[in-house]
């Protein structure tokens, strides 16, 4: 009966983890797949989500009924607010937000729902950006194309090249967007790029679609989310997807949220309904432990400020890794361009390494990078900077 079933290729990043796993050698690095590891190459559990489960605990046993379709309801009044800063009861009114799955879920969720609406549509993402990106929009139905990002250099972003291919896209079109610490270049738009981009997709109708993976890991909380911020002032209509595995260490728990911001709450009502019915039809209702731990630290004022402390505490290792990986490097190779490390925000860099490259150094070295060249900043520690300087300046 599957006889005509044929061989999935795996996921570029899962795949390298897998492949990482299985490797002997003691020395080997794993700078591949977006986990966050503190300086003893451990993924942390946060004293914040440590007393948030504290709490959750030392609650009186409930019965673990269902939660409803769009999730927790005090998880998605706080995530609005963690998401779109002070608004006014009519702004948050005219945003529906639901709890998803990951990050992951709330793009498949978003698409699924555009899909229904848009069918005739194209989606647009950078070139370059997450693979599952493309997998996640092809999956819902969508031809995915690519939009330039970056220059012939690969070091900067070409903002007027992606101006000029928005300005020529039919109107409906889905621009797929970073709001923050693009994966894989660490290449960010500024503030008034994002202005400029907001305009143009006002004038030639294109819904845009914000991933934010990595929310307050590249310049702090409240500078990363102005892309987003920015978007719900625009007047225009778009959606924000955005993840928790990340910034609160909560990977396995699958927690995230979708928001459609509309022109008025009436919409966002039926979009709400809508959004509903399609979580219904996949999963039915998200899980419950992760949201609560989420709602939790982000309701309590306490928990929400040592939670910053700590955020702030990952970026800033990163910043300094960024700075001790340069200063290794230039130190065996004087002449070698490692500028992008102290340039790029975020998780990754991009290193510009071909693919060759990067299986080279996997073999040489065991330093495992993304073939695309990316590397996860946050794999770095003091015990693996000089092997990590070493593969990059002889390879
Ligand atoms: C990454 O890009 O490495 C992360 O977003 C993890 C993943 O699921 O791919």
């Amino acid at each position: 009966m599957f006889e005509h079933v044929e061989n999935y290729p795996g996921d570029p990043i899962l795949s390298l983890m897998d492949d990482y796993q299985r490797d002997a050698r003691s020395e080997k690095v794993n700078l591949s797949i977006g986990f966050y590891y503190d300086e003893n190459g451990q993924v942390p559990v946060l004293t914040s989500v440590k007393h948030a489960k504290a709490l959750v605990d030392a609650q009186p046993p409930a019965a673990n009924l269902y939660l409803p379709m769009d999730g927790h309801p005090v998880f998605r009044t706080v995530v609005q607010s963690y998401l779109f800063g002070e608004l006014s009861a009519a702004d948050h009114s005219r945003i529906s937000t639901i709890q998803s799955v990951g990050g992951s879920g709330a793009l498949r969720v978003g698409a699924d729902f555009l899909t229904r609406y848009y069918p005739e549509s194209r989606v647009w993402v950078s070139d370059p950006t997450w693979d599952n990106h493309f997998a996640i929009f092809k999956g819902a139905g969508f031809e995915v194309n690519r939009y330039p990002y970056l220059d012939v250099s690969g070091k900067s972003i070409d903002f007027e090249r992606m101006l000029a291919v928005f300005e020529s896209l039919p109107v409906n079109s889905i621009v797929l967007l970073h709001a923050c610490c693009h994966n894989p270049t660490g290449m960010d738009l500024s503030p008034e790029q994002w202005d400029t981009l907001y305009e143009l997709f006002r004038k030639h109708s294109i819904i845009p679609f914000l991933d934010a993976a990595y929310l307050g890991l590249g310049d702090g909380l409240e500078e990363d989310a102005y892309s987003i911020r920015a978007l719900a002032q625009s007047g225009i209509t778009g959606l924000v997807s955005n993840s928790f595995s990340k910034v609160f260490s909560l990977y396995g728990e699958r927690v995230g949220s979708l928001s459609v911001i509309c022109e008025s709450s009436d919409i966002a009502q039926r979009v709400a309904g809508q959004l509903k019915g399609t979580v219904r039809t996949n999963y039915s209702n998200p899980p419950r432990h992760g949201a609560e731990l989420v709602a939790t630290i982000l309701s309590n004022a306490e928990l929400a400020s040592s939670w910053r402390a700590e955020l702030d505490a990952m970026r800033k290792r990163m910043v300094e890794m960024r700075q001790a990986l340069f200063d290794k490097v230039k130190t065996l190779n004087p002449d070698l361009d490692v500028n992008y490390l102290l340039e790029q925000k975020g998780m990754f860099s991009y290193t510009g390494l071909s693919a060759e490259a990067v299986d080279r150094i996997r073999e040489k070295y065991g330093v495992y990078l993304i073939r695309s060249g990316r590397i996860c900043i946050a794999g770095l520690n003091s015990s693996n900077l000089a092997a990590v300087a070493e593969a990059l300046s002889n390879n």
